[in-house]
């Protein structure tokens, strides 16, 4: 368990001494890239640019609770939200889909970088997604799924050691709210690796909806490690007389400590089956809801 003052101390010192000029963080709204503008921000002030881009890969009121919660250290917003999908259109491989994001938010942040003469960039890598991505198991967007070229004069990541629980200590002994300390993970390619093959905007509203009705049934209720809805493919159902090609949800919610392991959670079947009925009768596009029992491994948590 790490000591947070230390680490606290240690991480400010290390950002003055390795970010010597302006440095941009990417803000994501979860708690790893939250602690890091505030580490920033204690390290080197108004150097600091804090950046969040709404890939249209959000889920549902996200990008305005970011707005809100970060009014007060002059967040920059941008929409890519058109560049991400006409970026992913036609592609299915997971894999290929992770590196388009990955390669887009690169290129956004090094726009904003030379917009603003930006020569450092803090990301907020956590020591799982360090080591998955050298073991090859996945390329996370903000690791190995990075272009080689990037036009920074430095990458800093200072939270790169810290497992999942270390990061939330962290954010409470920095007086983060609690929306952000206890905020459940969610992927930097959003949306993207919930929808099974190539991403549109239908099944991105699909899933969306889908997400949001599964948070409200399950967060506060059972405090899953995380939670979410994935959307797969389409299956027959039936609609009235009329058999109908509807979309297939999974419901997906585990326990873990650092996601590098994780177990399905055994959730009531009552709680389940009201889920089912919301998302049916909520989207009525979806004609069948599944859920996820598989633990990591040999699963991973997220779809894709
Ligand atoms: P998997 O699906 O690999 O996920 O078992 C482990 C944890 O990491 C999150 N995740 C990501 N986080 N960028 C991130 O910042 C990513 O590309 C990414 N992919 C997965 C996932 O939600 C889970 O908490």
């Amino acid at each position: 368990m790490v000591n947070t003052e230390i680490f606290i101390k240690n991480a400010v010192e290390r950002i003055k001494r390795e970010a010597s000029g302006k440095t941009l963080v990417a803000l994501s709204g979860g708690v790893d890239s939250s602690i890091c503008v505030v580490l920033a921000h204690k390290a080197i002030g108004k150097l600091l640019v804090p950046v969040y881009i709404d890939t249209g890969l959000m889920r549902e009121g996200e990008t305005e609770r970011i707005k809100e919660t970060f009014k007060h250290v002059n967040l920059q917003v941008i929409n890519g939200k058109d560049r991400f999908l006409q970026a992913l259109k036609g592609t299915t491989d997971p894999e290929e889909k992770r590196k388009i994001v990955g390669e887009i938010f690169i290129r956004i942040f090094e726009e904003e970088a030379r917009k603003r003469d930006i020569r450092y960039l803090i990301q907020g890598t956590i020591y799982p997604d360090r080591i998955e991505s050298e073991g090859g198991i996945k390329s996370h967007h903000n690791v190995g799924g990075l272009p080689t070229n990037i036009d920074f004069d430095k990458i800093i990541e200072p939270i790169d050691e810290l497992y999942k629980d270390e990061v939330r200590d962290v954010a409470r002994a920095l007086k983060l709210p609690p929306e952000i300390s206890e905020r459940m993970p969610f992927p930097g390619p959003g949306l993207a690796v919930r929808i099974i093959g190539e991403v549109t905007e239908e099944k991105l509203e699909v899933v969306r909806k889908a997400n949001a009705i599964v948070e409200e049934e399950l967060l506060e209720k059972y405090e899953p490690w995380q939670t979410f809805a994935a959307l797969l493919e389409k299956g027959t159902g039936v609609k009235g007389d009329t058999r109908v090609h509807g979309w297939i949800i999974a419901v997906r919610a585990v326990t873990s400590r650092d996601a590098m392991t994780a177990n399905a959670m055994q959730l009531p079947w009552s709680t389940l089956q009201k889920i089912e009925a919301r998302i049916t009768q909520e989207i009525p596009t979806v004609t069948r809801v599944l859920y996820d029992l598989t633990p990591k491994p040999p699963a991973t948590i997220e779809f894709e």
